[in-house]
């Protein structure tokens, strides 16, 4: 039987030991803190729990229209409580799933002592030393912290602390107009904190689509966010209650008072203390190098998710581990990011997969767009939404190279691009699709058809 060791519990390591242990290894699965990672217990499932209360916060406001009318009181004890039940509601999940498929969880911190050899220092005190057939890392990543001067001031946090807090600030500045800085600004800001973004790019969340997101940007800024982009020479000084940033922005100097300075410039690999040299797999910057089957450069090692630098999301992760479980128990799997689909939980949602438009400029080849506005959909104008689709193919073949939503349920609605890219559909299979009615879902194939020139529900030049 082959004997592996997977060291982390998040997403990636709890998936590769589940799949291992389905093609017959002997799972041994090493996590110091709390099964489920970053992910399920101070990342993604707080953050959309903590939104799913700002949500209903935004839906109050609006219940009168429709003739319901409703008065949102914040107890924010109580969404804290909520919060840490469907925490721990999908913790005791994964360790069910765990003893399903008979893998065995040591509570501890694992660290190579040479080549192949592990030593895991269990919380307990004791120490168990293992020389596993296979071993697949996936030790995730920890906050990243910017060279700006007062960081380490008390009034600032990070992701974790903002997920933590007794109480709701009465403003909030947040460094960094990335996933986690606009899906906080988002949450706090339904909850009735004064929130100010502030990002060095010219553009917050600068990996999507510039298009949809400056839709995104004007919607934050109309619920009272307000954003600052190009943002240079940040310093932060503690002012007793108050914490003040101070920011460049067109050569004006700007400055904002805050009871939270929230620090979201992105995560770094959590590769210190695991002794990758001991054991000579190469690193970089911190990050396991890895090839296309997840393996390290050592044979017989693979490296999964966060601590391997990338795309540090938790879909990812999981891919990864069912590819390095079934390379590590002898079939051969590669990884294609390709259908990888980014989702921002902001209000309205933002969802992208394959290339935006400027990535698609820049590749150099020809391509169309088609574009179809919410404004013009049922379901989303019964919702009280709007937002655009947008589809982006290859001119000669319509093949789909982009798929962007902010709307409604963008999140949930991005898959049916993933598969299309997956599938390398074209335009043709999107219009050939019935889509139901009344959905949003109808928005994509208009959004198809746009791009042909013969969407139904919007004029046509
Ligand atoms: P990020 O990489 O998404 O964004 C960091 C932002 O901070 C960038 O826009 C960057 O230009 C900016 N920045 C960097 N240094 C700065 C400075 N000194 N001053 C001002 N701005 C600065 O990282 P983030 O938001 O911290 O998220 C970490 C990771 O977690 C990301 O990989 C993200 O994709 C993932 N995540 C994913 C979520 C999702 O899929 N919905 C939710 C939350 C996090």
């Amino acid at each position: 039987m082959t004997s592996v060791l997977v060291i982390g519990g998040g997403p990636g390591g709890y998936v590769a030991a589940i799949r291992a242990a389905q093609l017959g290894g002997e799972v041994t699965l090493v996590e110091k803190e709390n099964l489920g990672g970053t992910c399920l217990n101070v990342g993604c499932i707080p953050t959309k729990a903590l939104l799913h209360a700002a949500e209903l916060v935004e839906e109050a406001k609006h219940g009168a229209d429709y003739g319901v009318s409703l008065e949102a009181k914040i107890d924010f004890g109580k969404i804290q409580t909520k919060k840490a039940a469907v925490v721990k509601q999908l913790v005791q999940g994964v360790t069910g799933l765990l003893a399903a498929n008979k893998v065995t969880v040591l509570k501890g911190r694992a660290c190579f002592t040479g080549p192949g050899k592990v030593v895991v220092e269990k919380n307990n005190g004791n120490e168990v030393s293992l020389k596993p057939d296979r071993i697949i890392i996936a030790a995730g990543s920890v906050p990243a912290t910017p060279p700006i001067p007062g960081v380490e001031v008390k009034q600032c946090i990070d992701s974790t602390g903002a997920l933590n807090l007794d109480t709701v600030p009465a403003s909030m500045v947040v460094i960094g107009g990335g996933v986690i800085g606009v899906e906080m600004a988002t949450a706090y800001a339904a909850l009735r904190c004064r929130v100010t973004v502030v990002e060095m790019l010219d553009e917050i969340l600068p990996l999507m689509d510039r298009e949809l997101t400056k839709i995104v940007r004007a919607k934050m800024v109309k619920r009272g966010v307000q954003v600052f982009t190009s943002a240079k020479e940040m310093s932060v000084e503690d002012k007793g209650r108050e914490a003040e940033v101070a920011i460049v922005e067109a050569g004006a100097e700007k400055r904002f008072q805050a009871e939270k300075v929230l620090i979201a410039v992105g995560r770094r690999s959590n590769t210190k203390g695991l002794g990758l040299d001991k054991a000579g797999i190469k690193s970089h910057r911190a990050r396991i190098v890895v090839n296309a089957h997840q393996e390290t450069s050592v044979p017989g090692v693979y490296a999964i998710g966060d601590c391997t630098g990338g795309c540090m999301l938790a879909h990812v992760a999981s891919a990864q581990g069912e590819i390095a479980a079934e390379n590590a128990m002898g079939h051969r799997a590669e990884y294609d990011g390709k259908t990888n689909p980014s989702c921002v939980y902001t209000n309205p949602e933002f969802s992208g997969v394959g290339m935006t438009e400027e990535q698609v400029k820049a590749s150099g080849q020809e391509y169309i767009v088609g574009r179809f506005p919410l404004a013009a959909n049922g379901r989303t104008l019964i919702m009280g939404g709007d937002g655009m689709v947008k589809i982006i193919a290859g001119k000669k073949y319509g093949d789909i190279l982009g798929l962007h939503i902010v709307g409604p349920r963008a999140t949930d609605l991005i898959a049916e691009g993933a598969l299309a890219i997956g599938l390398e559909a074209t335009l043709d299979e999107f219009i050939a699709t019935i889509h139901a009615h009344p959905t949003i879902a109808e928005a994509i194939r208009e959004a198809a058809l746009a791009a042909e020139h013969r969407a139904i529900h919007i004029p046509q030049k």
